[in-house]
């Protein structure tokens, strides 16, 4: 069955955008692992512009499910993950300016350096992850790097403007999909899924996760964090296996 992975990111955007200590994350975690969230995800951006290290060790404490850990291929990050010990880093590209994360992470132009970035993680018993577009050369490298997991970026097909633009990016999403299990590389999808756009994966097999932060913390704002989950959970419980 294809799994739910909440984002608490924007739970701590809240928090961050008044400096106090309060919504927290690790409550919006509890609560999210209550209504049937398989994992938890939190991104630590190095300028901690949400997510702080005190989050995520806390989550590490106290979450029941799986902490999954989005950084960027710092060395700080990789210090930060061999101590902590998520249960899966996802390496994802990073830029200052960005509002959120933009685009796959190019792991066709940097094989040797994620190779390497890759191998104490793994070695730490830490499976692997990264975030990369849809493209044929970037799943290849992912093959080469020998990571376990991708993350397909589903953010331009989220962000389409218009039925067409919208038909191809989930067309080369799904030719993505069918490539990386060719090469037997287990496939997670994510951002910009929301409790609409997200349908159109429900008859494709063999997804493992959906990673997915910002429209279940916008619905939780109004209806509740609990709701807001068990909602996306009740959606993708009807997907195909
Ligand atoms: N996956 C990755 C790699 C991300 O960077 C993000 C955003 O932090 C997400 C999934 C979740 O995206 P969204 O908040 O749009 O659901």
């Amino acid at each position: 069955m294809p799994k739910l992975v909440v984002n608490v990111d924007h739970i701590a955007t809240i928090r961050q955008a008044r400096l106090s200590k309060e919504p927290d994350p690790v409550h919006a975690a509890f609560l999210a692992e209550i209504a049937g969230a398989s994992g938890i995800i939190v991104h630590l951006r190095e300028d901690r512009r949400h997510i702080q290290d005190r989050d995520l060790r806390l989550l590490k404490e106290t979450i029941k499910t799986k902490l999954h850990l989005e950084m960027a291929a710092t060395k700080e990050m990789q210090e930060i993950a061999l101590e902590v010990k998520p249960y899966m880093v996802c390496l994802v590209p990073e830029k200052r300016q960005e509002l959120t994360t933009e685009g796959g992470l190019d792991v066709a132009s940097n094989l040797n350096s994620i190779k390497e970035f890759l191998k104490p993680i793994k070695e730490a018993g830490i499976k692997t992850s990264l975030f990369i577009d849809a493209d044929e050369k970037q799943i290849e490298a992912a093959k080469e790097v020998e990571t376990e997991y991708i993350e397909i970026h589903t953010g331009h097909y989220a962000d389409a403007q218009d039925d067409i633009t919208r038909r191809k990016e989930l067309k080369k999403i799904l030719r993505g999909i069918k490539l990386a299990q060719d090469f037997n590389i287990k496939v997670n999808l994510g951002h910009g899924l929301n409790y609409e756009n997200i349908w159109a994966f429900s008859k494709v097999p063999g997804i493992c996760e959906y990673s997915i932060g910002h429209s279940i913390v916008a619905r939780a704002a109004l209806v509740g964090m609990e709701k807001a989950v068990r909602d996306m959970v009740e959606i993708i419980n009807t997907f195909v296996d």
